[in-house]
C-alpha cells in the first residue's frame, strides 16, 4: 500500500529557523498528514465484475443440469476478460471439476497463484512445452502420435502416470485426430504405460444456432469414435463434447462433462439458444462524466468534426475510449446515464467518448455512466456492443484492455 506523507510541507530542522521561510501553520508543523492511497490509482472508468452473480449463474446451471454431469469451467484469456483467478475460484467453489486454459502461461499463472485443481490445456502443445506440463501437473489434449511418445517418455522418466485427453476432430478441422482414426491413437495411448487415457473430447463448430444439422453430424462421429475405442477394451472416464451452446441445446451430447466458458459469465452464446431464467451478465463497464460542454447550433464535436449540433445540445465526455477497448465508431451506439439511453456523438477517441445528454437534465459532472451492462431498467448488452464492432460477444468481452481497472464486487457472497 502506498502512502503519501506531507513532506512537501516539511518543517525546518529543529532550532534552525530559516530567515527566508515564513513560519509554517501550526497544524502542519506538528501533525504531518499521512494519507493512505489505494493499491491502484483511481480512474473514472472501470470494469465491474459481480462475483455474486457469477456464483448465482453457476448455481442456476447446477440446478438445471443432470445430476452427475461434471462442469469444466473455461477460464482462458483471463476468463474471457473477467479475471482467471476469481472466476476459477468461484467455479471450483460451485463444484466445477476441471478448469481449462488455452496457453501454458495461463495455466502456470493459476498454479503459481495456488490453484491446485485439475487444469486442462485446450489445443495442441509444442514439444518444448511438454516438460512444463508435467512439472505443473497440467492435463494435455493429444491429437497425434509424436506428443504421445514424448509425453509418455517424460512421464516414464519422472516415474509418473500422466492423464491425457484424446482430441477428436469431428468436423471443426482445427485440432484433433479424425474421428475414424481416433481408435488407433487411443490404442497407442493405451499401450503407453506411463499415460492414462482419461478423457476424449471434440468441439462443436456450430451448437447455438437453430439449425443443428452439422452439430448432430459431429455428435454421430464422436459416438462412432467412442464405440471404436470401447471396442478396443479401453474405458474412457471423461467424455466431453459440449460448449455452452451444446450444453443448452443438445442434451443428448452431454456425456460425462460439459465445457462452459461464456454461459456462467451471464452471456448466452446466441440469441436463439435455450435460456436459463435468472442468468445475468457478470461484467459491467462503467465510466464517469469527466467534462460537459454546452454546444450552440453549428458547433462540432471531436476529431474530424464528425458531429455538428443542429440545436443547443449538452455533451458529456466519458473518460475511456478505443484505447480501453471501446469500438472505434462514429455517431453510433448509446450509453446509459441516469438509466436513460444517450447517443454517442462524433468519433470515439483513444481516451474519450462523447455522448449527448441533452435528454438527461439531471446529469452532472462525475456522474456514473454505463457503457456496457444494466443501469436502471435499461441495458446495453454485450451483443449490442458486438454489433458496433461487427463482431461477437466473445470478442467484446476479451477486448476490454488491461488499463481499465477491474473492481470485484459481492466477493463475500461468492465465497
Ligand atoms: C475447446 C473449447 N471448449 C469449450 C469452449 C467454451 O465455449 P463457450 O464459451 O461457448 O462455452 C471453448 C471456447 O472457445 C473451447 O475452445
Amino acid at each position: 500500500m502506498s502512502t503519501l506523507s506531507a513532506d512537501v510541507v516539511e518543517s525546518p530542522a529543529a532550532g534552525l529557523e530559516s530567515p527566508c521561510s515564513p513560519a509554517l501553520p501550526e497544524r502542519l508543523e506538528s501533525e504531518p498528514v499521512e494519507q493512505a492511497l489505494p493499491d491502484t490509482p483511481p480512474r473514472p472508468a472501470w470494469i465491474e465484475i459481480d462475483l455474486g452473480r457469477l456464483k448465482q449463474n453457476f448455481e442456476l446451471i447446477n440446478r438445471v443440469k443432470p445430476a452427475g454431469l461434471q462442469i469444466l469451467s473455461v477460464v482462458k484469456d483471463e476468463a474471457y476478460g473477467h479475471g482467471a483467478l476469481p472466476v476459477a475460484r468461484t467455479a471450483l467453489a460451485c463444484g466445477a471439476s476441471f478448469l481449462a486454459l488455452s496457453t501454458l502461461e495461463e495455466a502456470v499463472a493459476l498454479r503459481d497463484r495456488g490453484v491446485g485443481a485439475r487444469l486442462l490445456l485446450l489445443g495442441d502443445r509444442e514439444e518444448k512445452e511438454l516438460p512444463w506440463c508435467l512439472d505443473y501437473d497440467l492435463t494435455c489434449c493429444v491429437s497425434e502420435p509424436h506428443t504421445v511418445a514424448v509425453l509418455g517418455q517424460l512421464a516414464a522418466r519422472a516415474g509418473k502416470r500422466v492423464a491425457v485427453h484424446l482430441k477428436i476432430n469431428t468436423g471443426m478441422n482445427r485440432y484433433g485426430v479424425r474421428w475414424n482414426e481416433a481408435a488407433s491413437l487411443a490404442a497407442l495411448i493405451g499401450s503407453t504405460k506411463s499415460l492414462l487415457l482419461e478423457g476424449m473430447l471434440s468441439h462443436f463448430a456450430q451448437s447455438d444456432e437453430v439449425d443443428k444439422t452439422f452439430a448432430l453430424q459431429q455428435l454421430a462421429r464422436f459416438e462412432q469414435a467412442k464405440r471404436d475405442i470401447a471396442g478396443l477394451g479401453l474405458a474412457v472416464k471423461v467424455k466431453h463434447l459440449c460448449n455452452s451452446g451444446g450444453f443448452l441445446d443438445l442434451p443428448q451430447a452431454h456425456f460425462d462433462m460439459v465445457r462452459l466458458g461464456i454461459l456462467p459469465l451471464g452471456v448466452f452464446p446466441s440469441s436463439v439458444c435455450r435460456r436459463i431464467p435468472g442468468i445475468e451478465p457478470v461484467m459491467t463497464v462503467k465510466a464517469r462524466i469527466v467534462a460537459i460542454q454546452d454546444l450552440q447550433p453549428g458547433d462540432t464535436v471531436g476529431y474530424g468534426m464528425r458531429y455538428t449540433a443542429s440545436s443547443r445540445r449538452r455533451i458529456a465526455v466519458l473518460g475511456l475510449g478505443y484505447g480501453d477497448g471501446f469500438p472505434r465508431v462514429r455517431n453510433q451506439g448509446c450509453v446509459l446515464v441516469h438509466g436513460q439511453r444517450c447517443p454517442l456523438v462524433g468519433g470515439v477517441a483513444m481516451d474519450a467518448v462523447t455522448v449527448d445528454i441533452t435528454g438527461v437534465p439531471a446529469a452532472q459532472l462525475w456522474d456514473e455512466a454505463v457503457v456496457m451492462g444494466r443501469q436502471g431498467e435499461d441495458e446495453i448488452s454485450v451483443h449490442e456492443v458486438a454489433k458496433l464492432k461487427n463482431s461477437v460477444s466473445y470478442d467484446v468481452l476479451v477486448s476490454w484492455r488491461a488499463r481499465l481497472p477491474k473492481l470485484y464486487v459481492n466477493e463475500a457472497v461468492a465465497r
